[in-house]
């Protein structure tokens, strides 16, 4: 049987993990077991280049790297999630990768080759083009066959902080003029994208794109096999 992981850099039961979920069951019709991982509250140093993984292709800093990495070598597929920050994927996903790119590719082992990967990006605005484009750099590194993206708009912490609504350097004023109430209605998730739009085929739920996407993905990744 197939086995994809579903990797997530974002936070705990937040906007990525939602969506890297509805990816993976969108799968549940096809011969695939699936599981996720979140990076969040697990210690992920990034990569001190201490060469310490050139002989055996295994990372030496003791925290939850390596074990994560052994799970992903097992799998067949990854869907991988995390936010923008600054710009670019959070630091905790790009300290993720690069362990895996580093310690991977000395005597060209590349222990992710040829697995395929798909691409949750999300950030404040909706845009996906930063953790697209920081991702494929990751997979192409670590030799990992990208296979589609979904861009989502999640939601800044600034809607949650309690000072979003009143907060001139925050996100919130990337979407809304400042003052008014923080309610659920106005709240980006991923069953209401784009509720700064007054446009009701931008607002909508991404969840049955993100399962459609998974169900695509998986019938790639079973005929991967067959091939
Ligand atoms: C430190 C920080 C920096 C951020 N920078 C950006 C940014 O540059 N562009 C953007 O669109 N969103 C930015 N965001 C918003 C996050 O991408 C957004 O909150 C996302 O939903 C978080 O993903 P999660 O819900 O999976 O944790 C930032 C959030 C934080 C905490």
């Amino acid at each position: 049987m197939k086995k994809v992981i579903g990797l997530s850099a974002g936070r705990k039961h937040k906007v990525s993990e939602t969506v890297i979920k509805a990816v993976l069951n969108g799968m549940n019709e096809e011969a695939i077991k699936h599981e996720v991982i979140s990076l969040s509250g697990k210690v992920i140093r990034p990569c001190e280049a201490c060469n310490g993984c050139v002989t055996t292709n295994c990372c030496i800093l003791k925290d939850d790297f390596q074990p994560i990495m052994d799970r992903l070598m097992d799998a067949d597929a990854i869907v991988f999630g995390a936010p923008t920050y600054w710009d670019r994927m959070n630091g905790k996903g790009q300290a993720f990768w690069e362990r895996a790119c580093f310690s991977g590719r000395h005597n060209s082992l590349f222990p992710l080759k040829n697995k395929k990967g798909f691409v949750v990006a999300v950030d404040g605005i909706g845009d996906g083009r930063y953790m697209v484009r920081d991702t494929k750099l990751y997979f192409e590194d670590a030799r990992v066959k990208y296979s589609g993206d979904i861009a989502v708009q999640g939601e800044y912490a600034c809607f949650t902080c309690n000072y979003g609504n009143q907060c001139e350097v925050g996100g919130f004023i990337d979407l809304f003029p400042l003052n008014p109430v923080i309610t659920k209605e106005i709240t980006p998730s991923p069953e209401n994208q784009h509720p700064e739009k007054n446009d009701h085929r931008l607002k909508r739920n991404i969840l049955p794109e993100a399962m459609e996407k998974g169900r695509q993905f998986a019938k790639e990744i079973i005929s991967a096999t067959r091939d």
